[in-house]
């Protein structure tokens, strides 16, 4: 399942992180890429240990944090620290598969990428090409979202970034271990999940069938999650 979770960030946390990073330095994107993706992969990136790519980091984790539909669409276990890259005129990434495994150095702990994530820190209309293209079981998806609005899909997807023909796209990306690792049951609780709210809407919270269905909901979260 592919979800856009729209304002992730605010107007001024884009503008924020993006004169932040203007002042920091770039290097290989290669870096944090298998060996075989390091051979499609052609960015820069923020390097993963830079003070300003751990600040900005924090910003996202509490911009996820009071996110109801990150919470909802990804049931979040652990949040790999977020990273940042550019593709300039002529760079892209081909097509490739997430590392099912990621290492986060301080406090030493894995992360199993269930869910990957690109939040995007430019405007459309300021570049073009760059188009985040995920395989999906319906086909191939095509993603170019708004500054503050940020794709979720699962990180078993092949997926590229299209080439860059105009301007520069800057994005953070980062990978989710989620409390319920199958994305097939993760959907199932999203959907109830967002059925719950429409209904609540309608009938209000004390209502039977709302307390009824909000049951089913932590009742199937319980059976599945893992934590
Ligand atoms: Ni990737």
């Amino acid at each position: 399942m592919l979800v856009k979770i729209e304002s992730v960030l605010s107007e001024e946390e884009v503008a924020h992180s993006r004169s932040v990073l203007e002042g920091t330095t770039w290097i290989d994107g290669r870096v944090t890429a298998g060996a075989q993706s390091a051979l499609a992969k052609h960015n820069l990136q923020v390097p993963e240990d830079a003070p300003q790519a751990r600040a900005l980091g924090e910003v996202v984790l509490r911009a996820l944090g009071r996110s109801l539909a990150f919470n909802s669409a990804a049931v979040p276990f652990r949040v790999f620290p977020p990273l940042f890259n550019r593709y300039d005129v002529g760079m892209k990434f081909g097509a490739h598969v997430d590392n099912a495994i990621r290492f986060i150095a301080g406090p030493n702990i894995r992360v199993r990428t269930d869910l990957s994530a690109t939040l995007f820190l430019t405007d459309p209309a300021d570049y073009d090409g760059g188009e985040l293209v995920i395989e999906d079981t319906y086909g191939e998806q095509s993603v170019k979202f708004a500054a503050g609005d940020m794709v979720l899909y699962p990180a078993s997807s092949l997926h590229r970034v299209e080439a860059i023909t105009r301007g520069s796209r800057w994005a953070s990306f980062f990978w989710i271990q989620s409390m319920v690792k199958d994305d097939g049951a993760r959907g199932l609780l999203y959907q109830l999940d967002q059925s719950i709210t429409k209904t609540r809407a309608e009938l209000g919270d004390t209502h039977e069938a709302v307390l009824g269905l909000t049951a089913v909901y932590h009742n199937l979260l319980r059976r599945w999650a893992e934590v």
